[in-house]
C-alpha cells in the first residue's frame, strides 16, 4: 500500500501548531502509537465489551470460525474465546500481538500478523468482523475496497462480514476542526483534537493525555466512509447488505451515531 499522510500536531485547545508529512502508510502505525497504552486506557475508562457485542458475534458465528480484523490486545477476542467462540485475530502491529499473547486468555486466540487491507489468513470463516471503526484505519478508498474484497474471499458460503463504524458528521467540525474532552479522571484528562479534510473523507486525530507525568500525544489518521459507500464497496466485493443496526443490541438504524452493518455473499 502506498499513501502519504499529513500529520498535524494539535494543541490541547485544538489549534494546529505544526504540520508535516508522514512517510508512507504502514499497517503497524496505529499500534506503534497505542500498543503500550491501550490496556491502561481501557482500565482508566473502565471499558468492557458490552454483553450485546459478544452476544451478536456468538449468534452470527453459530459455532463456526470467527476472525476479528484489528484484534489489538484482545479486548473483544479474549472474552469471545472465554465464551467458547473459535476466534482468530489479524493485526498489523507486532506490538499489539505481543501484548495479546502475554495476557491471560490470549493463548486462546489464534493470532495472525498482516495487513487487513489484504486479508490472507488460511481457510474460510463464518464471521469476519471489525469492531471500533477499525476499517477507517485504512488510509484511502482503494485499500478499503481491497479489504472488502479480500474479506469476502475468506467468507464461508453462509458467512457474514460485520463492520462496526461511526457515522461522521460535518456538524461536529467548526472550520474543519474539532476539540472535546474525551474522558477525564482523578488527575488526568484526555483531549480529542481533530482536523477534518472533507474532500478526502480523512480526519487527522491527535489525542492528548494530560496527567501528572506531563503530556502524551496519540496521533492517527482515519479515512471515514458512509454506510452508503460501504454498501458500494460490498457490492464490488460480491456482498450485499443483510442487516444494519444502530448498535450491537440491534436497535433500529437511524442514520446517526453508529452503524453495525452485516454483509452476506450475493452468490457463489
Ligand atoms: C482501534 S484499534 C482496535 C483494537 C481492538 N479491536 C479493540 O477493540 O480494542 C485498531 C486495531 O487495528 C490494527 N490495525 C490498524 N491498521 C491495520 C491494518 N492496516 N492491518 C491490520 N491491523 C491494523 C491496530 O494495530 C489496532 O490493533
Amino acid at each position: 500500500m502506498r499513501a502519504t499522510a499529513a500529520a498535524y500536531s494539535v494543541a490541547a485547545d485544538g489549534a494546529v501548531v505544526q504540520a508535516c508529512v508522514m512517510s508512507e502508510y504502514r499497517a503497524a502505525a496505529y499500534g506503534d502509537v497505542w500498543a503500550d497504552f491501550l490496556d491502561t486506557w481501557i482500565m482508566m475508562t473502565g471499558s468492557v465489551p458490552a454483553p450485546a457485542m459478544l452476544d451478536l458475534i456468538v449468534e452470527l458465528a453459530r459455532g463456526g470460525r470467527v476472525l476479528e480484523l484489528g484484534v489489538g490486545t484482545g479486548y473483544m477476542a479474549i472474552p469471545l474465546a472465554a465464551r467458547g467462540v473459535r476466534i482468530e485475530g489479524l493485526d498489523g502491529s507486532p506490538q499489539m500481538l505481543a501484548r495479546l499473547a502475554e495476557k491471560p486468555g490470549g493463548d486462546q486466540v489464534v493470532a495472525h500478523f498482516g495487513n487487513f487491507a489484504d486479508v490472507n489468513v488460511d481457510g474460510l470463516f463464518d464471521v469476519i468482523f471489525f469492531a471500533s471503526s477499525s476499517l477507517f484505519c485504512l488510509p484511502d478508498q482503494e485499500s478499503q475496497v481491497r479489504c472488502f474484497r479480500s474479506s469476502a474471499a475468506h467468507l464461508a458460503p453462509d458467512g457474514v462480514f460485520v463492520v462496526a463504524t461511526y457515522i461522521n458528521s460535518d456538524r461536529w467540525f467548526r472550520d474543519h476542526r474539532l476539540h472535546f474532552i474525551q474522558a477525564e479522571g482523578d488527575g488526568w484528562r484526555m483531549h480529542w483534537n481533530a482536523i477534518n479534510h472533507p474532500e478526502l473523507q480523512v480526519t487527522d486525530v491527535e489525542r492528548v493525555l494530560e496527567s501528572a507525568d506531563g503530556e502524551r500525544r496519540f496521533p492517527h489518521r482515519e479515512r471515514y466512509c458512509s454506510p452508503a459507500e460501504m454498501d458500494l464497496m460490498a457490492q464490488l466485493a460480491g456482498l450485499r447488505l443483510r442487516d444494519r443496526w444502530l448498535d450491537w443490541a440491534k436497535r433500529p438504524f437511524n442514520g446517526e451515531g453508529e452503524a453495525i452493518s452485516v454483509y452476506e455473499r450475493t452468490a457463489l
